[in-house]
């Protein structure tokens, strides 16, 4: 099930400059689209990328759309562990990416389950999405779809893990309790979306990339989900992350 486009890159600079090209392309040859693209570590430099290209004009959001992909629970954009509040301030408004074009993810919202169905009914107005990029969890999730999340699951509100929880407070300064709850798109949010770009960097990811890839498919490592659609997936990432993938591997590149 191997057909995933497999891009193995030199640098996290060229990984960056990759990610880019391809939201670049896709908001050019589909004017109007909407896009959703992840938080974390890994997206910066391609955020760094996206900015420099708004700011000297060689890119150009138009009617672009963008859907925040995750969240926590009940944190509005002020609060210092917003998700959202970290994307606007490294991405959408350096880049100038028009405010009535941004679709948060509703994790104020008073009743969270109705919100998250009126999210998916925001996107699919929208015509779904063009391009998903997305980073990887260090136990496999995507977005915030922890290991459990099914296949077909929604936007929603979701436990995390202490595993997930642990990992991201490396992100704050000092003693940082990471809140319990977070919303996400879904697994079958993220499927459905016409291109799928997974950006993975870093030795410390080899062996959930190898799993997510290589391994079964199935809940215990969500990622592993992006193997049921191969064809429109396209995996960008450096020698270091891809150092257990398996000889038979016959990538499209
Ligand atoms: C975070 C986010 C994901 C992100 C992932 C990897 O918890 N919810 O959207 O892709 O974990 O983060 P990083 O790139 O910092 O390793």
């Amino acid at each position: 099930m191997n057909g995933w486009k497999l891009t193995v890159v030199e640098s996290y600079a060229d990984m960056s400059r990759l990610a880019a090209d391809i939201v670049q392309h896709s908001i050019e040859h589909r004017p109007g689209c909407a896009i959703s693209l992840p938080t974390g570590e890994t997206p910066r430099g391609m955020y760094q990328e996206l900015v420099r290209r708004a700011q000297d004009g060689t890119i150009g959001w138009a009617h672009t759309r963008f859907f925040c992909l995750d969240d926590y629970l009940g944190r509005g954009k002020d609060d210092p562990f917003s998700l959202t509040g970290w994307l606007e301030r490294t991405f959408l408004q350096p880049a100038k990416f028009p405010e009535g074009q941004t679709h948060l993810i509703p994790t104020t919202a008073a009743n969270p389950h109705d919100a998250a169905i009126d999210y998916e009914r925001q996107l699919a107005s929208a015509g779904g999405l063009e391009l998903i990029v997305l980073g990887l969890g260090a136990n496999g999730h995507i977005g915030f779809n922890e290991p459990g999340s099914a296949i077909d699951s929604r936007t929603r509100v979701i436990d995390l893990t202490a595993e997930s929880r642990e990992s991201n407070a490396q992100y704050y300064e000092g003693d940082a309790t990471i809140p319990g709850q977070a919303m996400s798109m879904g697994v079958g949010t993220i499927l459905e979306a016409r291109r799928i770009v997974l950006i993975v960097s870093g030795e410390s990811k080899a062996g959930i990339v190898q799993r997510a890839l290589e391994g079964p498919v199935g809940p215990d490592v969500p990622a592993s989900f992006l193997q049921t659609v191969s064809a429109k997936l396209e995996v960008i990432i450096d020698h270091p992350a891809a150092s257990r993938l398996g000889t038979s591997q016959q990538p499209r590149t």
